[in-house]
């Protein structure tokens, strides 16, 4: 499944750094060509000689190499393995070294490596519990998501310390799947357009503000690359948002206002075959945009707001019948009912709901927690997940209700 695949295996200082060996060997099995980078202190967890062994290739730890026959001086060329890579999953990721990609530090090969590396890059947490949770561990994997790494998110157990709980690395097997399907994904929208709408609105107020509210855009971004990975043509409309897609078939079109993206919405949905609409789209924008910074002279200020146009809806109106239409719906209270009646309202064949009652789920979070309704009032209830799956999960419900 893996053969002609390039893959960089990063090795930090962790104690699964030993669980490593498994997942080269399973990558070897599947065909793929292996070259593994340490970092120093992974190498006082497994030694690069079995790693070496394992990946049939040479393991580079320092700058310089070792002494050889060829004579001492030579160079490890980081930019030349960082290019050569089409996938590079460092596994183990320690605290350390996630912390040291998250700054841009380069103290050592494998990070020179990352740093000069065009490919995907999947990072897979292995640490305590505690270093797992800590609000710097947390920020650090947030904001390597925002510029695109992958996390191979770790499991809860048994940890080394003897704790219980989330720190352990995936399974190797685990990984090496999830390889082999990055790399033979089902092209199940293969030939098919997709819409996306995702992130917030800005309506402007004056020069300096706007109405805006608390969607990040990540859902948008990952419903985009689910559907990308199954061969859509993806066109992603999204308001203001820090991440991007990294998956090439994705046009990226950003806009502010919900006008804008409505714009776009009405240029492309005919051609799509799905439209997933994701986006927080502000219900109202202020009537008059002031040219200058309103200054503050009274006690009180009244904006004058008009409704915007419902995006979704208006697809729904336009929708034939070979077309797959989504929509999203954020509730507080009466959540079934009210997601039902946006089903019907706006003419869609499935809605995700979300409430803000579900602890973990909705806006800020990297999970979500969602009921599925269909057409004919088919409910499926989802445990909490992360939204990297809900997106597949999402795609792959679309590809089924295009069949
Ligand atoms: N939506 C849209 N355009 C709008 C408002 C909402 O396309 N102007 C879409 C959202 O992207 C989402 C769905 O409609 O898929 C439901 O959005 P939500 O805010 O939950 O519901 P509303 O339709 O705005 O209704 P209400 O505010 O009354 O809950």
């Amino acid at each position: 499944m893996l053969t002609g695949k390039k893959i960089l295996v990063g090795v930090t200082g962790s104690i699964a750094a030993y669980k490593s060996a498994f997942l080269i060997r399973e990558l070897i099995r599947e065909g793929a060509e292996v070259r593994v980078v340490m970092s120093p202190s992974g190498r006082e967890f497994i030694t690069p000689l079995t790693l070496a062994t394992l990946s049939k290739n040479p393991v580079a730890v320092e700058f310089i190499k070792p002494e050889t026959e060829k004579g001492a001086g030579e160079w490890e060329n980081h930019v030349e393995l960082g290019l050569w890579a089409d996938l590079f999953v460092v596994a183990p990721a320690s605290a350390n070294t996630l912390a040291k990609l998250a700054g841009g530090t380069c103290d050592n090969l494998l990070m020179a490596v990352l740093l000069s590396s065009r490919c995907p890059v999947w990072v897979a947490p292995a640490m305590d519990l505690d270093m797992f949770n800590h609000p710097a561990t947390q920020e650090n994997i947030s904001k390597l998501k925002q510029r695109g790494v992958s996390i191979l998110e770790p499991g809860t157990g048994e940890l080394a310390s003897g704790l219980e709980g989330k720190g352990r690395m995936q399974e190797p097997e685990e990984i090496a799947q999830a390889v082999i399907s990055y790399f033979n994904p089902q092209q199940k929208l293969k030939g098919k357009k997709v819409l996306i709408t995702g992130g917030p609105t800005y309506e402007k107020i004056d020069p300096v503000r706007f109405i805006g509210n608390h969607s990040s855009g990540l859902t948008g971004v990952l419903l985009a690359e689910a559907c990308a990975q199954m061969g859509a043509e993806v066109y992603l409309i999204s308001g203001p948002t820090p991440y991007k897609p990294m998956l090439s078939g994705i046009h990226f079109l950003k806009v502010n206002t919900a006008l804008d993206m409505f714009e776009l919405v009405q240029k492309h949905w005919n051609d799509c075959a799905v439209g997933i609409f994701s986006a927080a789209v502000a219900d109202y924008r202020p009537v008059e945009v002031s040219h200058q910074k309103i200054k503050k002279s009274e006690d009180t200020l009244t904006i004058h707001l008009v409704k915007n146009p419902d995006l979704l809806s208006w697809a729904g109106q336009h929708k034939s019948d070979k077309q797959i239409l989504i929509g999203f719906a954020l509730e507080t209270e009466n959540e079934l009912v009210n997601a039902q009646a946006k089903l019907d309202k706006k003419n869609l064949d499935l809605v995700v709901l979300n409430s803000l009652r579900d602890e973990g789920a909705g806006f800020g979070h990297q999970t979500n927690k969602v009921t599925f309704i269909a057409k004919g009032n088919k409910i499926i209830n989802f445990e909490l997940e992360q939204k990297v799956e809900l997106a597949k999960r999402i795609a792959e419900f679309a590809s089924d209700l295009l069949k």
